[in-house]
């Protein structure tokens, strides 16, 4: 199938062709998908897409007049495609429903770490010679109540790790997960997890029942010294609020591997540019929040996982017109 793939980095490009091998004739840009370049997409069948690309409806209808039938999603969140004008346009849309649920948790476990234990700051002295202390001073995970939004997949990965970790786990979701109660995690409401934890992880899907799951109320609930941590989606959070309730100092810290407007911001270089944007540039001078640029998902395992469910759902689609993934 004659795909354009949107949003190709050195990183992943290896993987998709290597999936792909001779079955698909794959063309990769570096443009994510938006107004200016669905032009692109003219004379191909199906486009492949990742998480910042933009499949607004306006865009989904350009996409449906050039003749466009397939997308692809390199990605397990599809807040950003408007599935219901998709729907209507007859586009058949297929995500990659699961991957490495490990890449993403490991990498929100290795944030904590960071942060509690000032790994960052440490380098910093390390590298000046200076071998005070004073300022390095972390906490034990040992018993630390951890509270997890989104009890799915990745939410269940990162609960085995905090588990071995000795902490007692809370969780919060719509569905009860059957693997938790191995796990020893009370299931509580949002306020109760909220009131009681001293980490918070998000791992739920953004949507209409999540944008904002955590605003000022939320924030202002939450343990005087909780650390938060998000590896869903920037949207799930208010970040006007939270930046209120770290600067206060009632949060203890952050670890966001996610931006609510972190659309052309995240995956390119921005060294030699003005970002205007002063909620990045409070979170980013703030000592007890870490960012990372959306790169929990990149580990090798993550990156052939994504490959290639991404071609069997080109295949599928070149085969018989609907892939196990269409959403
Ligand atoms: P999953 O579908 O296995 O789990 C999501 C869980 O959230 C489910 O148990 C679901 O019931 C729960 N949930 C849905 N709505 C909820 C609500 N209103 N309140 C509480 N819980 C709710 O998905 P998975 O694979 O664990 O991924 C979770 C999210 O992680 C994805 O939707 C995606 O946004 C994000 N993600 C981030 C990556 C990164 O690189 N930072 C990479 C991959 C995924």
């Amino acid at each position: 199938m004659k795909t354009l793939v949107y949003s190709t980095h050195g990183y992943d490009m290896p993987f998709l062709k290597e999936a792909a091998k001779d079955q698909h004739q794959l063309t990769f840009t570096e443009s994510p998908l938006d107004s200016k370049t669905v032009e692109m997409a003219k004379e191909y069948e199906s486009i492949a897409l990742f998480s910042n690309d933009n499949a607004s409806a306006p865009i989904l209808e350009k996409l449906y007049g050039f003749g466009v039938k397939y997308i692809a999603l390199r990605s397990v969140g599809y807040d950003h495609v408007d599935l219901h004008t998709a729907k209507m346009l007859g586009i058949k849309i297929a995500n990659v429903p699961e991957y490495s649920p490990h890449a993403i948790a490991e990498h929100a476990v290795a944030m904590l770490m960071m942060l509690n234990r000032k790994l960052y700051d440490s380098q910093l002295l390390i590298q000046m010679q200076d071998f005070r202390l004073d300022s390095l001073v972390g906490f034990d995970l040992n018993n630390k109540k951890i509270g997890i939004i989104g009890t799915g997949k990745i939410g269940m990965v990162f609960a085995k790790i905090m588990n071995g970790f000795g902490c007692k786990l809370l969780g919060y979701d719509l569905v009860e997960n059957p693997e938790a109660k191995d796990l020893n995690m009370t299931y509580t409401s949002l306020v109760e997890m909220l009131e009681k934890c001293d980490i918070i992880s998000l791992n739920c899907p953004l949507n209409e029942h999540t944008k904002q799951l955590l605003g000022e109320a939320e924030f202002k609930k939450m343990k005087k010294g909780a650390i938060l941590i998000n590896t869903a989606r920037g949207g799930v959070i208010c970040t006007e609020s939270l930046l209120k309730y770290l600067e206060n100092g009632h949060l203890g810290g952050a670890c966001l591997d996610v931006y609510e407007k972190e659309k052309g911001l995240y995956f390119f270089d921005h060294r030699f540019d003005i970002i205007a944007d002063s909620n990045f540039a409070r979170l980013h001078s703030l000592k007890n929040v870490l960012l990372t640029g959306h790169q929990a998902f990149l580990t090798k395992e993550a990156l052939s996982g994504i490959a290639e469910t991404t071609i069997s759902n080109l295949t599928q689609w070149s085969k018989n017109g609907a892939s196990v993934n269409d959403l």
